[in-house]
């Protein structure tokens, strides 16, 4: 897995428009890098999860999509499980009912991936402002500054003496708290979406005054382009800043992106700067250039999922938390409706036009794309005929029961859906298929993260005082924080 990634990094390094040197920096890696594994618990562990993942049952439940609503070639010692499948808490509170395969499986996953147990931060730094933040972004923000000063400490240095760039800093959340606590620090902003920059800007202070702001689209080379504008030579003066990368929450390949710039700049200094370090944490890995992972597609969906949280704290017996059953409800009726569908009748009412949202929050139009298109050139827009018109987003009220939803989706989709009967079974089976898949989302992003390190610490291995590089778990998953893990490269790593 280790070795795929890097040899498509070679190309997805080169993006249009780069300069070619980002393709040499790649090239330097090492042909075979099992053979010699940068820290053999962590390399043992990325094989073990690939090859886990590689195996035929995760890869049909990876495959099935539950609207398929059958999987495809349940194993034998399943058969009797699957006729009178059982509630999917089950799958999670009572493995001693499962068939052997699956309760093999969820056993090696439990044991492969890595833990999230948030790391202690002692004395931790309250955001000077938490206006716009929700809780969990105000968790994040918090964890984050404090981590970034405890890294200042054990590498000995002064904040004022670094320079800041946060990469995708959407709102300006964390560059505004880490101005707020280090005031002499200069701090770079950069974000690819206009409005998020413009945002950003608009909610500076006098306190958080002086942080520089620019929107572009980064990718290895523009990362390193816009800071070495940043940096300009002092006059009479040779002084080689360092530089802290930070990212919270940087999407899709925005991280590996930023660990590639680090490698260069490492590699072929800038005469006014050097990286000292990167904290960053990834997210929405559905965005991932297909190039950085081979995974089946799915595979980067259900990775976002934290099934370790699914049920209410301290209750007395296993209880899952509301919004957990109604999304799990949500993938099992629409999973129903689509069955019923193709048999439905055209409904007589007029079919009201969704109205746009003009609130939506930033979208990066990926650079690659996943899937082919499906639509037939003389379609034009779903919507137009009663067969493309999508069901869309529903508020979690029209799921309250089978009839509301039915009504809702009859009129959103402008069928008479009203007679469609709720087969119990096959509901049980959409919801057990859908659980056991996000039930691999662990051991996906376990992969992800562990192959991002792998890959760094045997890039980082072949330099002169190379830096260290360790994952971190920020934050805590049970505050909401699901992607949780920093991979954190500095001199000396604060633990
Ligand atoms: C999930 S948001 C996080 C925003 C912010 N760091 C926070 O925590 O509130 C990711 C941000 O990265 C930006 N982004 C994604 N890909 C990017 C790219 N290739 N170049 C620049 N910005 C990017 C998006 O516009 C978005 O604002």
């Amino acid at each position: 897995m280790v070795r795929r990634w890097i040899k498509e990094g070679e190309q997805s390094g080169k993006l249009e428009g780069e300069k070619a040197d980002v393709g040499h920096m790649v090239n330097e890696e090492p042909e075979n890098l099992m053979d010699t594994p940068p820290d053999e618990s962590d390399a043992v562990r990325l094989a073990r999860l690939a090859d886990l993942l590689a195996e035929p049952l995760p890869q049909s439940l990876l495959r099935t999509h539950p609207n398929d609503v059958v999987l495809n070639d349940p194993p034998e010692d399943w058969q009797e499980w699957w006729q009178a499948p059982p509630e999917w808490i089950s799958a999670i509170t009572d493995p001693k009912t499962l068939p052997g395969s699956l309760a093999r499986l969820l056993h090696a996953i439990r044991a492969l991936r890595l833990t999230r147990d948030p790391t202690p931060i002692h004395n931790p730094l309250a955001p000077p402002t938490t206006k716009g933040m929700s809780p969990k972004k105000q968790h994040e923000v918090e964890r984050m500054i404090s981590y970034i000063r405890d890294l200042f400490v054990a590498n000995g240095l002064e904040p004022s003496a670094v320079r800041i760039v946060d990469v995708g800093a959407g709102q300006g959340h964390l560059t505004r708290a880490l101005k707020g606590h280090f005031p002499d620090t200069q701090i770079l902003a950069l974000d690819a979406d206009e409005g998020q920059t413009i945002g950003a800007q608009r909610w500076q202070d006098k306190k958080t005054d002086g942080i520089a702001h620019r929107t572009v689209i980064i990718n290895p080379t523009s990362l390193l382009d816009v800071v070495n504008e940043w940096i300009q030579p002092e006059p009479e003066s040779d002084v080689v800043v360092p530089v802290l990368f930070v990212a919270l929450h940087a999407c899709g390949s925005l991280t590996p992106d930023i660990l590639r710039a680090f490698l260069l700049a490492s590699r072929q200094p800038p005469a006014t700067w050097k990286p000292f370090g990167v904290v960053a944490v990834g997210c929405c890995y559905n965005l991932m250039n297909p190039k950085d992972l081979d995974l089946p597609i799915a595979a980067y969906h259900l990775a976002a999922q934290i099934p370790d949280h699914w049920l209410v704290p301290s209750s007395p017996t296993p209880t899952p938390l509301a919004s957990v059953t109604l999304a799990i409800r949500k993938v099992a009726w629409r999973a129903l409706l689509a069955k019923a569908i193709p048999h439905a009748q055209l409904s007589t009412t007029p079919v009201p036009t969704p109205a746009s949202n003009p609130n939506k929050s930033a979208t990066v139009p990926a650079r690659w794309s996943r899937l082919p298109t499906l639509e037939p050139a003389e379609v034009t827009r779903t919507g137009e005929t009663p067969k493309l018109r999508r069901l869309s987003r529903l508020r979690g009220s029209a799921y309250d029961n089978w009839e509301t939803f039915l009504r809702v989706s009859s009129d959103r989709l402008g069928l008479d859906l009203h007679a469609t009967a709720i087969d119990p079974v096959v509901g049980r089976r959409v919801e057990l298929l859908h659980v056991l898949r996000c039930l691999l989302g662990p051991a996906v992003e376990s992969t992800i993260l562990l192959d991002r390190l792998c890959w760094m610490q045997t890039a980082l291995q072949q330099d002169k005082n190379s830096p260290h590089v360790r994952l971190v778990n920020l934050f805590n998953q049970a505050t909401g924080s699901g992607r949780n893990v920093a991979i954190v490269i500095a001199p000396e790593i604060a633990s």
